[in-house]
């Protein structure tokens, strides 16, 4: 297997301060993309690696891998491993057999944003490099890319951190939905991260963290890293936060994001739609937590593809034994993954290119495009 440039290895070492918990990463050595299973905690901790990238769209799919950022460095790698596979069988076909993995990648989920951008950006370094010097610094440029996005991935999570947490004061409650922690990204969150920076600067704040129905990433995820953290947290079942909110039990709410389009719509886990409907009603700041790469600044909410997933997930619950039934199998269930909340209810934006606050049509163009 290749290696990358000494400077990038260096950079993703320095990293390591920041990530208590290492959800995905390039294992040099063996020349394989590891991760860990995020469908069995908290009750495993269990990893996975390969060098095939059908194996990493197949975790992609299953929700081993889920969250917008971490999709787009898996997604990176797995394009990656895809360039080195195809150069191992010769020069002939190589950047079809690129396509066909890129096409492979891109059908496994359909709204994060991040997937998207980050094939993009392997295919054209692969493309670019294979055209000017050939095989080998192909597949030596889409290591190198897919490195980067990860590297961007985590200093873009400490950096939203940072900008965040000037957002939040000692004594504050912050809700949140869905998991944006370390498990959703190459480490240490959107969402969660402006939390987690909030609390390792010593502020004295705690968390409503919805389960998150269908497939549970607040009752798993969130309890598992909020626990790891120490900070205090209380878990409510979904339809609580109208409830929380009208009895002043929160301040604040932060969720992450799947796609944020020009206009500001956002889609984002199932479900926080309702949070801010809820916010506006009992004046609670809602905002939105993400990096660039998940903002999609060419197109409008028509873009936004909302992925329908399985009905066994509305039908049954993930539990330490596995998966449950909770009613009966015929049951006909609907399971949209994803809802868009409107820019009119969203209070601003927290980037790692700063707080964007409204107009967002104006302000979000002007932060983010160059
Ligand atoms: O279906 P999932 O678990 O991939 O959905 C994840 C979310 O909706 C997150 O809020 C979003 O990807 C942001 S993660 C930093």
């Amino acid at each position: 297997m290749v290696d990358v440039d000494p400077s990038l290895r260096r950079e993703l070492e320095s990293l390591n301060r920041f990530l208590r918990v290492k959800p995905l990463y390039f294992d040099f050595d063996e020349g394989v993309f590891v991760w860990l299973d995020t469908r069995l905690i908290p009750f495993k901790e269990v990893y996975r690696r390969t060098a095939d990238y059908r194996r990493v769209a197949r975790a992609i799919v299953d929700m081993e891998i889920r969250g917008a950022p971490a999709i787009g460095v898996a997604a990176a790698y797995g394009l990656a491993l895809a360039a080195a596979e195809a150069a191992s069988r010769g020069g002939d076909g190589f950047m079809e057999a690129v396509s066909e993995a890129r096409r492979r990648i891109e059908s496994t989920r359909p709204t994060a944003y991040n997937l998207f951008w980050a094939t993009a950006s392997v295919y054209n370094a692969v493309a670019e490099a294979y055209r000017k010097s050939g095989l080998d610094a192909a597949v030596r440029a889409g290591l190198e890319e897919a490195t980067r996005i990860y590297v961007e991935d985590v200093k873009g999570n400490v950096e939203i951190g940072r900008v965040g947490s000037r957002l939040l004061e000692s004594g504050d409650t912050v809700l949140t939905h869905c998991n944006t922690g370390a498990l959703a990204t190459a480490g240490f969150g959107t969402a969660l991260g402006v939390i987690r920076y909030a609390w390792m600067e010593g502020k004295d704040i705690s968390v409503v963290t919805t389960e998150t129905r269908p497939v549970l990433q607040g009752a798993r995820l969130n309890v598992w890293e909020l626990r790891k953290e120490g900070i205090p947290f209380k878990l409510i079942v979904d339809s609580a936060a109208g409830l929380v909110m009208s009895r002043g039990m929160v301040s604040k709410a932060i969720v992450g994001a799947d796609r944020i389009v020009s206009t500001g719509h956002t889609a984002n886990k199932i479900g926080t739609y309702m949070v801010a409907l809820a916010a506006r009603r009992h004046g609670v700041p809602f905002y939105v937590a993400a990096p660039a790469s998940t903002f999609q600044l060419d197109a409008g909410p028509e873009a936004i593809v909302i992925e329908e997933r399985s009905p066994d997930e509305v039908r049954g619950v993930i539990s330490e034994a596995g998966y449950v039934r909770i009613t009966l199998g015929d049951v006909e269930a609907y399971n949209p993954s994803f809802d868009v909340t409107p820019p009119d209810l969203i209070t601003a934006f927290i980037t790692d290119r700063g707080v964007i606050e409204p107009p967002f049509d104006v302000n979000i163009k002007r932060a983010l495009e160059g």
